[in-house]
């Protein structure tokens, strides 16, 4: 049986906490929390805390609070040479205090509290500065998701670009498709199988073969009718360098 602590209550820690209280070999011995209150729909008060004094015995700590808090919290914990990870994408392992054993347990999603997860399918990246320590994290991580990875510091660097990219932008290309479906009085719902459509091809495709419209056509008439009806010069703007973007990476030009 591992034992757990998490330390935090926002968006991560609460889907962690509902994660390891389901999970078959972990006990989630307590969390703790700047404000209980946030964590009493999950949890019964005498498992959190809110003083770092109260963090009980684990094999494994979990600090799950805001980027620029980590290296604040990890100061802060009462104990020494013990499993302290992090759940972050872009902050490094040196970040936490070295009073204890260090490591990450990243888990490559997008979570909102009260936004369900199916966890197994969950990427974890994990990383420690001790190799000894990687069984134990590994351990842990199998017990919850069926994806697993191992990702330097380095690495988690670069994936968290790659994460922005496909994520983040992609979803703000949304928000612009919609800006104009509403603009002219099309429901946002008529794009949705478009988009599920394209996220699911690359299931069977790379993206760059997946890649069609205008742009990897280079149907200069279309794209000019495109860029002519664009008033907003920002959309404007993007259109034309993910355009360009497009024909360079399929080795054309505009
Ligand atoms: N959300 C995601 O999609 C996602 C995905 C992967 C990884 N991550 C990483 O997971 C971590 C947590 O992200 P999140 O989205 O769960 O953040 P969040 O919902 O904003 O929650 C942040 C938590 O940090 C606590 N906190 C902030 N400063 C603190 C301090 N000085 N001392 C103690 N607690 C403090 C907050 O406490 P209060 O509520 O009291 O303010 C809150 O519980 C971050 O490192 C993030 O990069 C997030």
């Amino acid at each position: 049986m591992l034992n757990v602590v998490i330390i935090g209550s926002g968006n991560v820690a609460q889907h962690l906490i509902s994660t390891f209280q389901n999970a078959a070999n972990v006990t989630l011995v307590q969390a703790y929390a700047r404000q209980e209150e946030k964590l009493l729909h999950l949890l019964p008060a005498d498992k959190i805390t809110n003083s770092f004094a109260g963090i009980k015995e684990a094999d494994i700590y979990i600090i799950s609070v805001t980027d620029d808090a980590i290296a604040g919290v990890s100061a802060q914990l009462p104990f020494e040479n013990r499993l302290v990870v992090h759940t972050s994408g872009s902050v490094s392992l040196e970040q936490l205090d070295p009073k204890n054993r260090r490591g990450v347990f990243y888990p490559l999603q997008t979570f909102s509290k009260n936004k369900a997860v199916h966890f197994t399918t969950v990427p974890l990246c994990l990383e420690s500065e001790s190799e000894s320590d990687y069984p134990l994290l590994e351990q842990l991580a199998k017990e919850v998701s069926h994806s697993v990875y191992s990702i330097s510091s380095e690495q988690r660097k670069s994936l968290h670009v790659a994460a922005v990219f496909v994520s983040n932008f992609a979803n703000h290309m949304y928000t612009l498709g919609n800006d104009i479906c509403t603009e002219n009085n099309i429901p946002f719902e008529i794009l949705k199988p478009l988009i599920q459509e394209t996220a699911n091809k690359i299931e069977s495709l790379p993206p760059l073969q997946a890649q069609t419209g205008p742009a990897v056509r280079n149907d200069r008439q279309t794209i000019a009718k495109h860029l002519d009806f664009l008033t907003d010069g920002n959309k404007k703007a993007i259109y034309t360098l993910l355009t360009q973007s497009i024909q360079n990476s399929n080795g054309q030009k505009l």
